[in-house]
């Protein structure tokens, strides 16, 4: 499983190291003035906002005047993070709502709610899980590929029509280079077959991720989609999910806000909305989504159905 390998950007074929050692050496290039921005007025939802990536995300878009909705599992947890973000940052508009991503008639019932009284500017799919057994929602599905993959995709699907309704509207998808080890395999999304891996389960749910934003980005062109790999952090998610490797790496990894860096660019600096749609980002740069030789590319036709079979069980939950 590749961990630390670096990717390679688009453009100038710069290497770019996944570690905290290539975000301080990335950092040298960003132009500050990037997120030097009022986003007063618009208003960012963060999945698994109350820790980790997410919140340090949140609170980056509270510190600039955005209204902030966090879409939480647990209220005491998602309140304490609230709290927090808003006396850090002074700002009032700062909003919880509870929202189960592994529950996909609550992922449709919430949007449902939610658009009839509110705007929404930028979209960001956070929240995440890597569950090292085979297990399966009350819904009947497999509990990873719900959380990552069914779940991002019902969210993004109906806030669509919300979003094209906003200037110059976003979506950042929070994927995994750990993707990069990985090819669609469409026809086993839910682990059915061969041997359950949690690393790996997650890896494809990540590459998933990855090839949805292209299809979104060429689905739909008002809005700009990018997913991107915010480089290994020290975060609860990464403890919890690989505590061996968490142990290994504990210096070499990125602090939560490093992690959120290019998130929170993607989300609100005006040089994101030049970049072009579907790409995937690290360190503020668009980078490969394959590794050179890598048997990872999947066909157009498996690309399509992916989007044909999450299309077909989103229906299958809405009320
Ligand atoms: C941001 O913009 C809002 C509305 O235009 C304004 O009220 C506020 O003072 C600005 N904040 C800063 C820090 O400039
Ligand atoms: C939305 O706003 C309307 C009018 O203010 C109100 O009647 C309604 O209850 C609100 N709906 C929700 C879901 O908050």
């Amino acid at each position: 499983f590749l961990l630390f390998g670096k990717s390679k950007s688009l453009e100038k074929g710069v290497k770019i190291a996944t570690n905290k050692s290539g975000y301080e050496a990335a950092a040298k290039r960003f132009n500050p003035a990037d997120l030097e921005v009022n986003l007063s007025g618009r208003s960012f939802m963060v999945t698994g906002a109350n820790s980790g990536i997410g919140k340090a995300t949140a609170q980056e878009i509270a510190n600039r005047g955005g209204t902030v909705h966090m879409l939480c599992r647990n209220k005491g947890r998602a309140d304490a993070a609230k709290e927090e973000i808003v006396e850090k940052s002074k700002n009032q508009e700062v909003h919880v709502h509870i929202v189960d991503m592994s529950n996909m008639r609550q992922v449709w019932e919430f949007v449902e709610t939610f658009s009839q009284n509110n705007t929404l500017h930028v979209l960001i799919n956070n929240a995440g899980c890597m569950i090292n057994q085979r297990e399966l929602t009350d819904e009947g599905i497999e509990k990873n590929f719900a959380t990552n993959t069914l779940g991002t995709f019902i969210l993004t699907k109906a806030l669509i029509p919300l979003l094209k309704k906003a200037t110059d509207p976003r979506v950042v998808t929070v994927s995994s280079g750990g993707m990069l080890t990985q090819k669609l395999d469409v026809d086993n999304l839910q682990f059915e077959k061969g041997t359950f891996d949690g690393t790996m389960a997650y890896a494809q749910n990540k590459r998933q991720q990855v090839i949805l934003t292209e299809a979104w980005a060429a689905q739909h062109k008002e809005i700009h989609f990018f997913s991107m790999h915010p480089g290994w952090a020290d975060t609860p998610a990464v403890q919890t999910s690989m505590p061996s490797f968490h142990a290994k790496m504990q210096s070499r990894l990125r602090t939560e806000a490093m992690g959120a860096d290019t998130v929170v660019w993607l989300a609100a600096s005006p040089s994101a909305s030049k970049q072009k749609s579907g790409l995937f980002f690290q360190d503020r740069t668009a980078v490969a989504t394959h590794l050179p030789l890598a048997a990872s590319k999947s066909s157009p036709q498996e690309e399509e159905k992916l989007v044909i079979v999450l299309e077909e069980l989103a229906q299958k939950f809405k009320p």
